[in-house]
């Protein structure tokens, strides 16, 4: 059973060691058989035996791609291999190949978890006086609705398997939601639920059998789970700066995210018209993430699911919904996909395999959250109240909040490195999330969250006005 070494960082990977080196700390890899000199643990069982010294001949990893020092053998008779990222982007494949032939891969390398840079801004933040505002994460902190809460409550007996195509009132739950708020015409039959929707992001290429040699392209300046999820496939992931055109040669997969988070910037019906279609020619699956559509402010986003965008069929389109921010459920974990039933159907079947269900009590207060809108007209109140604070004290404090029209993010700049800026924020006992955590275009941004308290946010505004 030789084990084979492959390094799979292109360009593009580079390109995001230039966009992420300066915020993300180096990071080590091992595998069974090889240490990195801080020994991380290896988990896998997979044995060694032949190994070319510095793996097969074009196919080593290469420098231009961040690997600088060399794996030193754990154990005796292992030769040494390279392996040692500057940035954590670079992906390194380790595959034991079977006698049956197949390929049994022990390590994938993924980036090192964003938030974890962040730890020496949240100190210097939480030494200010009047304590930390943070406005680094996106993530509510007003109470779960209560009709929400009584419905989880309610369904807390729940000794059986639950179905992973979720209850018929919560698929059609969802469909009623979709046509009700957005003009969106979605099958219940096509309403796939799932566990928050992090998860669904991250694997869906994967489990759309989507892999190595395919494109995944996304956003060049996005959620960080779009480039997560081609890792995880092994595919390629492709950043794409969509006011440019589209990426060629033509992805398997293109993510959107409209409102979009970090700078929430709205893609136009007539944009996405064009991209909608762009794909359809090309057989390209195009998936928006729509976890903001009901924050619009300054601008009214619009569904990819909308027949202004997508005609009157849902063809190789689909979109992403969570109930994280719009029904502050993060902590529930409730989110589905809708659009193309085909797509859908071909999702579930892999997600029924891998047991990616959605618990009882979660589908039955989802169900609850996705009937009622009173609740969401109360956390936009609060939402918009704390933006209308927020947006002129940052302003007088000289800082500019760019884009923004929608979402719960304000985009701001000092014109200088994303760093400092969230330096001088910390130094005020603000901590905001640097944009290059979301690609290159951000290095000059931080992203402030408006899910504070109103508490918090008037400490800030009070702060900022000093
Ligand atoms: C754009 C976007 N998509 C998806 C998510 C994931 O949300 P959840 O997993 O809570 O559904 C987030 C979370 O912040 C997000 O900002």
């Amino acid at each position: 059973m030789p084990l084979e070494l492959t390094s799979t960082g292109r360009p593009q990977d580079a390109g995001h060691e230039g966009t992420r080196a300066s915020s993300w700390s180096r990071q080590q890899f091992s595998v069974a058989g090889w240490a990195l000199p801080r020994n991380r643990a290896a988990s896998t069982t997979a044995r060694s035996t032949r190994l070319p010294p510095s793996g097969p001949p074009g196919r080593r990893a290469s420098p231009s791609y961040g690997l600088d020092s060399p794996l030193r053998p754990r154990h005796p008779g292992c030769p040494a291999l390279t392996g040692e990222t500057t940035n954590g982007w670079l992906r390194v494949r380790i595959a034991a190949k079977l006698d049956s032939g197949l390929e049994c891969i022990v390590i994938k390398a993924l980036p090192e978890f964003p938030w974890s840079a962040l730890a020496p801004l949240r100190d210097r933040a939480a030494r200010h006086p009047d304590g930390i505002v943070n406005l680094a994460l996106g993530t509510p902190v007003d109470p779960a609705p209560e009709i929400v809460q009584q419905a989880l409550c309610s369904a807390a007996d729940a000794p059986s398997h639950p179905a992973t195509e979720g209850t018929p009132a919560l698929r059609e739950a969802a469909a009623a939601y979709l046509s009700r708020r957005f003009g969106v015409a979605a099958e219940a039959g096509a309403v796939l639920p799932s566990v928050g929707t992090k998860e669904l992001i991250a694997w869906l290429p994967t489990v759309l059998s989507v892999g190595p040699g395919d494109l995944v392209a996304y956003p060049e300046l996005s959620f960080p789970t779009y480039d997560v999820s081609a890792r995880l496939a092994g595919a390629t992931p492709v950043p794409v700066n969509l006011d440019h055109g589209l990426p060629e040669p033509a992805p398997r997969v293109l993510w959107l995210n409209t409102p979009s988070n970090p700078d929430g910037r709205v893609l136009s019906a007539d944009r996405m018209r064009e991209i909608v279609s762009w794909c359809r020619e090309r057989g390209v699956l195009v998936v928006n993430d729509e976890c903001y559509l009901e924050y619009g402010w300054e601008q009214e986003p619009i569904s990819i699911l909308h027949p202004e965008v997508c005609g009157d069929s849902h063809t190789g389109v689909l979109a992403v919904h969570t109930l994280s921010k719009r029904s502050n459920l993060a902590g529930y974990r409730a989110g589905f996909i809708t659009g193309d039933p085909r797509v859908v159907q071909e999702m579930l079947e892999v997600r029924r395999h891998a047991g990616l269900i959605l618990p009882t009590p979660i589908a039955a207060a989802m169900t609850a959250a996705l009937a009622d809108d009173t609740h969401v007209e109360l956390q936009r109140e609060r939402y918009a109240r704390r933006r209308a604070q927020l947006r002129p004290a940052l302003e007088a404090r000289g800082l500019r909040v760019d884009h923004s029209d929608s979402g719960l993010y304000l985009w701001v700049t000092r014109d200088e490195p994303c760093w400092d800026t969230a330096a001088f924020l910390a130094d005020e006992g603000i901590l905001g999330a640097p944009g290059s955590i979301y690609g290159r275009p951000g290095e000059n941004h931080v992203r402030l969250a408006v899910t504070a308290t109103d508490e918090r946010i008037a400490s800030a505004v009070a702060r900022l006005a000093r």
